[in-house]
């Protein structure tokens, strides 16, 4: 379930490695590909399906190109990452102007400019008093770095059994044993339990599948959605619980926005019993949703900002967790220190490029542009609500989910089979072969994701519409 469904196409490559081996035939032969079910391209006599790995070999703007020539849009901005789109020419300049300068220092007691600039540059976008950056080199470190901060700072102002985080039902928030703990998918967690000890669960904000006495009735359900938050911290014990990891707005699952009140109300929930709360923001931030923190889209204060892929466009790696001054003040004493660190964190050709990438941001607007164009791109989407199997179609910004149901009226949801038969049988394969790549996601209830470049419009909003329309009115002759 958890397995990254897989588009396919035949072969008819003729790019080969150094070697002179194809490059599909080496990737199924060499690369440990992430979360990917790899029968799939093993041969048939050996009991795979024979299919071979799709490769993308370029990318411009909003469009990347695989190694047949063959163009696709770019619907989830590689990995919700490539805000800026594919091909700019200064963010390859920045980081080759970098690695020519300092290509490498690390950030243990020594500092340099690029890293310095980027912390300073955050903290004046993120909101409140949350100044101080520590840099990472992706989203999950930033998870597991925010925990142990959390745990660290209650033991370091006297209150030593908080320790124990919650955060929400089908929840992604990364792969390191404590960042998985965090995780609410339980079949991303059962082969490496057991995990961190310490990590609850609530319910999430899916509103389509809410109480059905809260479904038509959003405030009401998000005052009921942050009161489990608080129900869980007095089922844990509030001197145990140490912080609350949100993401602003639900990735997996497919897109849950928060319920208007929602993240006011866990404010106050954390305050009231001394909780932190973090915003991972590792999908949401850098205008995904607008903001180049959607806590300000929300209107809410946290007190850690975990963010990572947009920063560069992913032209470079890079992650950090943002704290507030409370959270370090701490650690501005005597022999007090976080002994926590990466290597490659806030590394200085990421850090070149992730402030290249911020000039482009402001440059060209794109904040603005995604807070003005979201509304017709979801309005481009809800047009597919005429379509059987869409069941519902919610998110924020530029990121949407669309949810594909078995029966409209009464919202049931495939079964685990006719999931598996539905996307990796024909969904992902199809939209795919229709030049879309964007995500088939059974995580939670099936849904195609998108989460595209943020500097396309009306133009690529049409034709995403038409190649999901066209493929998912196909797909109901598969059912
Ligand atoms: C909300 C959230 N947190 C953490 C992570 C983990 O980030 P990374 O894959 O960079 O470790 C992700 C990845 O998608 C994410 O969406």
């Amino acid at each position: 379930m958890t397995t990254e469904p897989t588009p396919v196409y035949e072969p008819s490559s003729d790019r080969h490695t150094p070697t002179g081996a194809l490059y599909s035939d080496a990737a199924r032969d060499h690369l440990w590909m992430h979360f990917t079910r790899h029968s799939t391209f093993e041969d048939k006599t050996d009991g795979g399906a024979g299919h071979t790995v799709p490769i993308i070999t370029r990318g411009e703007g909003a469009y990347i190109w695989d190694d047949r020539g063959k163009k696709y849009l770019d619907g989830l901005a590689g990995l919700f990452v490539v805000q800026v789109g594919h091909g700019r020419e200064e963010l390859a300049e920045a980081a080759a102007r970098q690695a020519r300068e300092l290509a490498f220092f690390p950030l243990w007691s020594y500092a340099h400019p690029k890293a310095i600039e980027l912390a300073e540059r955050l903290a004046n976008y993120a909101p409140g008093d949350l100044n101080r950056v520590f840099f990472t080199t992706g989203g999950g470190e930033a998870v597991e770095s925010a925990w142990k901060l959390a745990k660290q700072y209650y033991k370091l102002v006297g209150k030593p059994t908080k320790h124990k985080v919650i955060s929400r039902a089908v929840a992604y928030h990364g792969t390191p044993q404590g960042a998985l703990s965090i995780t609410g998918i339980p079949a991303a967690k059962e082969m490496f339990e057991p995990l961190v000890p310490g990590a609850f669960k609530v319910p999430n904000t899916n509103q389509y599948r809410a109480p059905e006495h809260l479904r038509d009735d959003p405030k009401a359900f998000g005052l009921w959605a942050a009161e489990r938050i608080a129900e869980a911290i007095e089922f844990e014990g509030p001197d145990t619980v140490a912080a609350v990891f949100l993401e602003p707005v639900q990735n997996s699952g497919g897109c849950f926005p928060p319920p208007p009140g929602y993240f006011q109300r866990v404010r106050e929930i954390c305050d009231e019993y001394d909780v932190l709360l973090v915003s991972d923001e590792v999908i949401c931030s850098f205008g995904r949703i607008g903001d180049m923190f959607a806590c300000n889209d929300f209107g809410y204060v946290p007190d850690i900002i975990t963010c990572a892929k947009g920063m560069t466009s992913g032209y470079s790696p890079i992650g950090a967790m943002i704290a507030s001054d409370r959270l370090f003040e701490p650690f501005r004493k005597g022999t007090t220190y976080f002994p926590h660190g990466y290597t490659f964190g806030g590394h200085p050709v990421s850090a070149a490029v992730a402030m290249a990438n911020l000039d482009i941001f402001e440059r060209e607007g794109l904040n603005k542009h995604v807070h003005d164009n979201a509304p017709k791109f979801r309005a481009s989407l809800e047009k597919l609500l005429d379509l059987p199997l869409v069941g519902d179609v919610r998110g924020e910004g530029f990121f949407y989910g669309i949810e594909l149901v078995k029966d409209k009226d009464t919202r049931e949801t495939f079964d685990d089979d006719e999931s598996e038969r539905l996307l990796r049988g024909f969904l992902s394969k199809a939209l795919f072969d229709a030049g879309l790549y964007c995500r088939a996601d059974d995580r939670g209830d099936p849904v195609i994701q998108l989460a595209p470049p943020l500097i396309i419009g009306q133009p690529e909003f049409d034709e995403i519409e038409q190649k999901l329309r066209s493929v998912l009115t196909e797909a109901e002759k598969h059912l």
